[in-house]
Order: C-alpha cells, then sequence, then structure tokens
C-alpha cells in the first residue's frame, strides 16, 4: 500500500519540533569578545556597534563576572593601547593592557577561560598586524614579536592564545616558546582560515586598528579560495593548533562544514563586526527582528560545523535561548 509521506507531522507543534530539532545553540558553545582600555570607569559605547563597548579594567571584570553568571564559558580580550609604535611593544610589554587585564581577570574568575587575541595591529603606530618595512609586511621578524606576545599572555594568565595576524609559521613559533617557557598547558586557537574581509570594519573604529596605508590582502585569505583556506588549517594543526578558526562565519559558512568535515579538531567561527552591526541596523529601523534573525544565525554557524561560535551576541544569546526554552 502507497503511505503518503507526511514530514509536517514532526512539525505539528513546538514539544514535537524541539523533540526532533537536530542543532541547538547552548551558552557553552559560546566566547564573548570584549575590548579593554586603560584608565578607570570608562564604558565608551563603540558607535558602530550599538552595545559593544571600550571597557576599562574595573569595568571588564564586572562584564566577566555577567559572563560568568551566564553559563558562557570564556571571553576574547582584546586591547587597546593608549600609545602605539612601530614595532607594536604595547602588545608585549610587562605592563600591556592585556597582560594587566588577565592577570586581574584570572585572580577574580579563575573558572572563566580567558582567551586572548594575539596580534600587532591594535598596537601598531601603522594598523598592520606585523612589522613593516619599506611597505611590506615581513613575516619572520614579525612572527618572533608574535610569538613574544603570546609567551608574554600565557605568562599572564591566559588559557588559550589565539593568534590572528595571519604570517606564516607563528603557530610553529608560539608552541615553540609556550613548550620551552612550560606553558604546555596554555591551548592555541589558531585563526587559521582568515579572510581578508569587508566586515570587519566597525571591529577596526572599536579596537582603533584601521591601517593607516594599504590594506591586509597579502596576509589575510583571498575570499574566493576554498582549497587555501583548508591549506591553511591543516599547516595549522601541523605546527600545534589545539582548535582551529574560520572568520568572518556568515558569509563563510561552507568554509566551516568543509574544514569541520575534513579535520578532527574543534572549529571555531567568528561571527564578526559587520555581522552584528547589519544586524542591529536593521533591526533598529525595525526591518527584521533581532532575537529571531540572531538564533536563527548563529544555529546556521553550528549547523555548518562550528563547535565554538565567538560572537558580540553571546549574552543577548544565551537569555533568549534560555527563554526560547531552546536549551
Ligand atoms: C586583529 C583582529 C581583527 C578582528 C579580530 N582580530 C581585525 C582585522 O583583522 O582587521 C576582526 C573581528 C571583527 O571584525 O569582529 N587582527
Amino acid at each position: 500500500m502507497h503511505i503518503l509521506k507526511r514530514p509536517r507531522r514532526l512539525r505539528l507543534n513546538e514539544q514535537m519540533r524541539s523533540m526532533v530539532r537536530e542543532t541547538v545553540v547552548t551558552p557553552k558553545d559560546l566566547i564573548y569578545p570584549l575590548f579593554v582600555v586603560e584608565g578607570k570607569g570608562i564604558r565608551n559605547e563603540v558607535a558602530s556597534m550599538p552595545g559593544v563597548y571600550q571597557l576599562s579594567i574595573d569595568n571588564l571584570l564586572k562584564e566577566i563576572e555577567d559572563v560568568a553568571k551566564s553559563g558562557i564559558n570564556g571571553v576574547i580580550l582584546f586591547g587597546i593601547p593608549d600609545n602605539k609604535d612601530e614595532r607594536g611593544t604595547g602588545a608585549y610589554a610587562e605592563d600591556g593592557i592585556i597582560q594587566k587585564a588577565l592577570r586581574e581577570a584570572k585572580k577574580e574568575f579563575p573558572n572563566i577561560l580567558l582567551i586572548a587575541d594575539v596580534c600587532l595591529c591594535e598596537y601598531t603606530s601603522h594598523g598592520h598586524c606585523g612589522i613593516v618595512q619599506n611597505g611590506k609586511v615581513l613575516n619572520d621578524e614579525s612572527v618572533e614579536l608574535i610569538a613574544k606576545t603570546a609567551l608574554s599572555y600565557a605568562h599572564s594568565g591566559a588559557d588559550i592564545v589565539a593568534p590572528s595576524d595571519m604570517m606564516d609559521g607563528r603557530v610553529y613559533s608560539i608552541r615553540k616558546i609556550l613548550d620551552q617557557n612550560n606553558y604546555t598547558d596554555t591551548a592555541i586557537m589558531a585563526y587559521s582560515a582568515k579572510y581578508a574581509s569587508s566586515f570587519y570594519g566597525p571591529f577596526r573604529d572599536a579596537a582603533n586598528s584601521t591601517p593607516l596605508f594599504g590594506d591586509r590582502k597579502s596576509y589575510q585569505m583571498d575570499y574566493g579560495n576554498v582549497n587555501e583556506a583548508l591549506k591553511e588549517i591543516e599547516i595549522d594543526i601541523e605546527e600545534g593548533a589545539d582548535i582551529v578558526m574560520v572568520k568572518p562565519a556568515l558569509s563563510y559558512l561552507d568554509i566551516i562544514n568543509r574544514a569541520s568535515s575534513k579535520f578532527h579538531v574543534p572549529i571555531a567561527a567568528y561571527s564578526v563586526s559587520g555581522e552584528y552591526s547589519m544586524i542591529k541596523a536593521a533591526s533598529h529601523n525595525g526591518w527584521i527582528d533581532e532575537k529571531s534573525v540572531v538564533i536563527e544565525t548563529t544555529t546556521a554557524i553550528k549547523r555548518a560545523g562550528a563547535d565554538i561560535i565567538i560572537t558580540y551576541y553571546a549574552k543577548d544569546l544565551v537569555k533568549w535561548v534560555t527563554q526560547a526554552g531552546c536549551v
């Protein structure tokens, strides 16, 4: 007997739908990015990212307390130093902004994973992610400073260091210097497939890191490429990355999917500033519903294969998915 197939049966009501739902976002999937500045009592809202703030360490600690209560496992910290120079010395200074923030945060919140973004672009006067000579970003000289920065963050309390510079060989050099100094437990989350994307615009306002000349296309990846992403990820795993990242997320779901099918390490995806600002702006205008769009897009990132999602919506998401009964 022929039976009419009725897939709608499993969509009949929310109880049925939630019973068969394959992908659900939970607080443990999320990492919350935070921007740290020098000073006291500072909480500057970023104009292009409503709801995102540059925080002085006292306010940063309050924010981390909130995050800890919400059930999110970790935060990723970005530093905005008072002074910049050619060699980005603020990135690896003993009293650098991130070093100070890590020391205080580790003391107060030993159970929150502290991830330190490792890059020079917020610290260099020219805004590039490495050392510049005659208009070129040098690789090996930059890697040396990037590894030094990672060691300094590990020493200050980072549980995970996350190199976002896209220089060749940085993961190898970071793993080596960490191991030589007995930081064998410090994990590396490599921004492995990081594309030269226009979606980073609002972040550069937040972190004050727009390059003074040129662009980042000689180190970040060309968005036409898939094989190059798989190659970069493979190299980073060989060099010792514990977690690899695809960035941005929404326009790169295919890359996340390919990476998660091919490699057997945790895959992180960074839903970047431009993705956040687009949703904020459209919802501010009443054109889309912020909450449901954010749950939908974040679920899509997880469904594509991401195990870890870095998002400026992390705190809101926890509230929303808990309310919606999704966890
Ligand atoms: C630093 C860095 C950037 C982002 C994360 N780490 C900016 C860039 O590469 O220009 C972007 C994050 C975002 O847009 O939310 N290299």
